[in-house]
């Protein structure tokens, strides 16, 4: 996709949600007091907002990231906001399967209960290929595979506090890939910033599909959403990946900035799914705006869901 096109579909994107999208208010009063809630890359965007939110009604937060500094001024903001203390940062790198199972360790001998886990953290279109510790395609590796082996790890902890709620952040970017890209999953044949992202986004709608099965029977849903287009860190790989001249660079930014939702704008339908009660026994959708979204075919493919599903239990190997 040439780099103008990218260019002019984010502007479409953020004109789009903003004249035509509406922009729900998660309004629910429930509370959260006694319960956990685990929160990926709580330290910024939509996962710290959400922190917020979650933290004033209650609940003990765990912020799982990746960077101390960075973790301990977000817990001391979210603190000092919510007026709720019982606020911790707990490092996470999930673009390390050795971090992920410290973590996981940890958590599952230290905390007595997992109420909702929310699968937030992400990144988005690097210029060029690059890898994680374990050799994974960075956006795959950390977007999806880092989630999937953490789940996993934290399931039963989930189990044992049930009802309990796993929250997928996804993204309407799942729609620019027309199905998931099974037999090059590591994006070594060919490489763009924009459908790896995809791919990945893709890859977490089919693996709550998945686990929604797998979890019939118990009383811990799973549910994907898209947060719509918000003014975050995400674009933080943006200038590099689009080259723009940067008068037109400028011209993105204001636009986005005008168009694009805050944070705080962008948690709501985060707050929705892991709080309404109206939701209690709904799993496996995909949401946005606070309420049940159509999708496309590839992302309600059951034989893909399972078949992604395999491979990735192959390449993260959660009994290890
Ligand atoms: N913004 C949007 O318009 C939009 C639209 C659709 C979907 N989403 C999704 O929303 C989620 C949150 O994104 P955001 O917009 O809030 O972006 P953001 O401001 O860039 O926040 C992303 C968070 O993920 C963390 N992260 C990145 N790599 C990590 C790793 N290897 N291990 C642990 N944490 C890592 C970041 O930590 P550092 O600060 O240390 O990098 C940061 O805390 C993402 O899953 C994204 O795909 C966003």
């Amino acid at each position: 996709m040439s780099k103008f096109r990218i260019f002019i579909i984010i502007l479409a994107i953020a004109i789009y949600y903003f004249v035509i999208h509406g922009r729900c208010e998660y309004k629910g009063d429930e509370r959260l007091d006694g319960k956990t809630v685990i929160i990926t890359g709580a330290n910024t965007g939509i996962g710290k907002e959400a922190a917020i939110d979650l933290a004033r009604r209650g609940a003990r937060v765990i912020c799982a990231c990746r960077s101390k500094s960075r973790g301990e001024a977000a817990v001391e903001d979210i603190k000092n906001i919510s007026g709720n203390n019982n606020v911790a940062l707990k490092m996470l790198d999930l673009g390390s399967l050795n971090s992920i199972r410290q973590f996981a360790k940890d958590i599952n001998a230290k905390e007595e209960r997992l109420d909702v886990l929310i699968n937030n953290a992400g990144l988005a279109g690097p210029a060029y290929r690059d890898t994680t510790e374990d050799g994974f395609e960075r956006m795959m590796g950390v977007n999806h595979l880092g989630h999937f082996l953490l789940t996993d790890l934290l399931l039963d902890l989930l189990k044992k506090s049930q009802p309990s709620r796993i929250v997928v952040v996804s993204s309407n970017a799942h729609r620019m890939v027309s199905s998931m890209n099974l037999d090059d999953l590591m994006s070594e044949k060919s490489y763009s910033g924009t459908s790896v992202y995809g791919y990945s986004k893709l890859a977490n709608i089919l693996f709550s599909l998945e686990m929604s099965k797998r979890l019939k029977g118990t009383s811990v849903t799973i549910n994907a959403l898209h947060p719509g287009a918000v003014m975050t860190e995400l674009g933080r790989h943006l200038d590099d990946y689009l080259q723009l001249p940067p008068f037109l660079n400028k011209a993105m930014r204001w636009t986005m900035s005008i168009f694009f939702r805050d944070s705080r704008q962008g948690a709501q339908t985060v707050i929705c799914l892991a709080v309404d009660r109206n939701l209690e026994s709904v799993s496996g959708k995909y949401f946005a705006e606070c309420k049940i979204s159509e999708t496309t075919a590839a992302a309600t493919n059951e034989t893909e869901a399972k078949m992604l599903w395999d491979i990735s239990e192959k390449l993260v190997n959660p009994s290890a």
